[in-house]
């Protein structure tokens, strides 16, 4: 966010914009629900007004029971009441009872309202999230998207609330500050004087207050990323004895967290506490006013003390509830930049239909992730439909980056990178999605059958599914499991092993017949007897499909038609593995050793 100007900061320490601000804010999400809202600052104008009825009605029958007498007569600003004590008393109870009914709407309202919008931020949120760029998918840090969707996001809906408190007790000091001035001018007066001393005084509690929030939603995100990485990391704490550098560090965050928490607290109650005092004194000066003055009658006094008290404590939940609202607003900025950033991210979809990939090829294509650092340079190749091409090179050299462009995952830093001859960015990605599978290095299972770990939300018949699990060879391991296709697989208690999550996952890449099909080291987890059979498979898919095989082990690419050797992010040889071990170098070394490692 931009620096602040000076100008920006006074106009932020006003109330009414601040409080456009925060409609500013908020509109978007209340959307449709502008309605509901009107209607909650209805009722509670209704509820206030009723309840100083009922005051006023009090204090008059009161003074005169008091008086001995059986009827009251008042002035109520313009016009004058002049009833018995019993019809009185009925017109209190009525009022008491539309007060009762309006308030129940007053307390439904802020409920469905703060619900819908809770929804709608987690859709939102969620949303964007999904249809963001893998660049910004993948930046984003370990347990973000989980905190922004849990506490970020109770924290924002409170924004809701806090506002429709402050509208309804607004509404309800204003309903009782204007019973007042019907009552007693002097009273209503101070009323609003009060309101406005109140206000003005406890302005710098609610900027602290505010950045008081906004150091606790950060130490809430560094907190959930802390402890998100700890549980990934739990297996190597137990193993490397680390648990206790873990919890330090953890710790560490805890701390941070429990310092932005006080200072959060505190702003609120001190705030809360000092209005308290403040009303308190008010309440006395108010009087000593009334006394100073000596307006009206003692029933009239009775009636401007009462209407007095319930308005100040109105004011003291509208004040609260400002104060809430501007603690809750760093919240819904943290979210709605995370929806900013994820919606700018989205990619632009080409919109062109895709039957079939015939060619791939990258003209002149450079790649890097940080502009200081290039990570491939001007890779030019091209690749016919049904060639199977190896991809081999050191740790490091860029083997994965290029998958990801060929994914179109990530897009060239420069170059082009042509499908058909044409640039890919052209093509629909919902076509693209159709024609490419992928298995990566650490290929992952979700909570659910197997059956429907291959199906991955694709309307796949039972039969294609076993066609592919036959073809990744891991049919026979699904027949044996507790209730075979049926079996629930997951990520903790019941996962599967390594080798089997690697074959579930290529049968899950072949499901779906793709064109072209991109294997990041498909093999590394298979046993011998294992890879030959995946080798099989591939031979087998061998001219029909478009393969892309990254292999550290050259046993996996004896079906490869040609192979390209990867070095620092450049094209160092693209040939035939029987011309390759004949010229390059680093292939023939890895080739040497793969044959001594089998
Ligand atoms: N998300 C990323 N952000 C920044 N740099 C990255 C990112 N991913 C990879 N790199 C860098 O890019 C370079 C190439 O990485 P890449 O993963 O493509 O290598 P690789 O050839 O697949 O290696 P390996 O055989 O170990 O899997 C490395 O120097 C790596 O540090
Ligand atoms: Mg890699």
């Amino acid at each position: 966010m931009p620096a602040d100007t000076a100008e920006e900061a006074q106009r932020r320490a006003r109330i009414l914009p601040r409080l456009q601000d925060a409609r500013g804010r908020l509109q978007p999400l209340l959307g449709d629900q502008t309605l509901l809202v009107a209607l909650l600052t209805a009722a509670s104008l209704g509820a206030g007004l009723a309840e100083a009825g009922v005051l006023a009605l009090v204090a008059q029958v009161a003074a005169a029971l008091v008086d001995g007498g059986d009827r009251l007569s008042t002035d109520l600003g313009p016009a004058s009441l002049d009833v018995g004590i019993g019809p009185a008393l009925a017109l209190a109870a009525a009022l008491a009872s539309i007060r009762l009914a309006l308030q129940l709407v007053v307390a439904w309202l802020p409920a469905r309202i703060s619900a819908d919008v809770q929804a709608k931020l987690q859709t939102d949120v969620f949303g964007a999230f999904s249809r963001a760029s893998w660049p910004t998918q993948a930046d984003d840090g370990e347990g973000h998207l989980q905190e922004l969707m849990a506490s970020q996001i109770l924290r924002a809906t409170e924004a809701v609330l806090h506002l429709a408190t402050f509208l309804s007790s607004s509404a309800m000091f204003l309903a009782l500050a204007i019973s007042a001035f019907l009552l007693s001018v002097p009273v209503a007066a101070g009323v609003m004087v009060s309101a406005l001393v109140m206000v003005i005084l406890l302005r710098p509690l609610n900027t602290i207050g505010r950045a008081a929030a906004q150091r606790l939603s950060q130490a809430m995100m560094d907190q959930a990323a802390g402890v998100s990485e700890a549980v990934r990391l739990t297996e190597e704490a137990q193993v490397f004895g680390t648990a206790t550098d873990h919890r330090h560090k953890v710790g560490g965050l805890i701390e941070e967290g429990r310092r932005a928490f006080f200072r959060y607290q505190l702003a609120g109650r001190m705030t809360q506490n000092s209005y308290q005092s403040v009303i308190i004194l008010l309440i006395v000066g108010g009087l000593a006013g009334l006394y100073l003055t000596g307006a009206g009658n003692l029933a009239t006094l009775g009636a401007a003390i009462l209407i007095l008290i319930r308005a100040a404590s109105q004011a003291q939940c509208a004040q609260a509830a400002y104060h809430g609202l501007c603690q809750s607003i760093p919240y819904l900025d943290r979210l709605q930049q995370a929806i900013a950033r994820y919606r700018s991210s989205t990619p632009a979809d080409g919109g062109s239909p895709l039957p079939v990939i015939r060619t791939l090829a990258m003209e002149g294509v450079s790649f890097a992730y940080t502009p200081e650092r290039p990570v491939l340079g001007h890779l030019a190749f091209k690749v016919a439909a049904g060639e199977a091409i190896g991809v081999v090179g050191p740790s490091g050299a860029g083997k994965s980056t290029l998958v990801q462009l060929l994914l179109r995952l990530r897009t060239p830093t420069s170059g082009r990178f042509l499908v058909n001859g044409e640039p890919a960015e052209r093509f629909a990605r919902t076509d693209w999605q159709h024609r490419v599978a992928y298995v990566g290095q650490d290929p992952r299972v979700f909570q659910g059958t197997v059956a429907d770990n291959i199906r991955y939300f694709r309307p796949l018949d039972d039969a294609t599914v076993e066609r592919a699990a036959r073809l990744a060879h891991i049919h026979g391991d699904i027949v044996a499991m507790p209730a075979g296709y049926d079996t629930v697989i997951g990520q903790r208690a019941d996962a599967v092993s390594g080798g089997q999550r690697q074959r579930i996952c290529l049968a899950r890449a072949l499901a779906g017949e793709p064109d072209v099909l991109v294997l990041d080291e498909p093999t590394s987890a298979l046993d011998s007897e294992s890879e030959a059979a995946v080798a099989s498979s591939l031979a087998e898919l061998h001219g029909r499909v478009t393969m892309f095989i990254i292999a550290h082990r050259l046993s996996t690419l004896t079906t490869c038609d040609r192979v390209l050797v990867l070095a620092d992010g450049k094209v160092e040889a693209f040939d035939t593995g029987a011309e390759l071990a004949r010229t390059n170098a680093y292939f023939r070394r890895a080739t040497q050793l793969s044959g001594q490692a089998s």
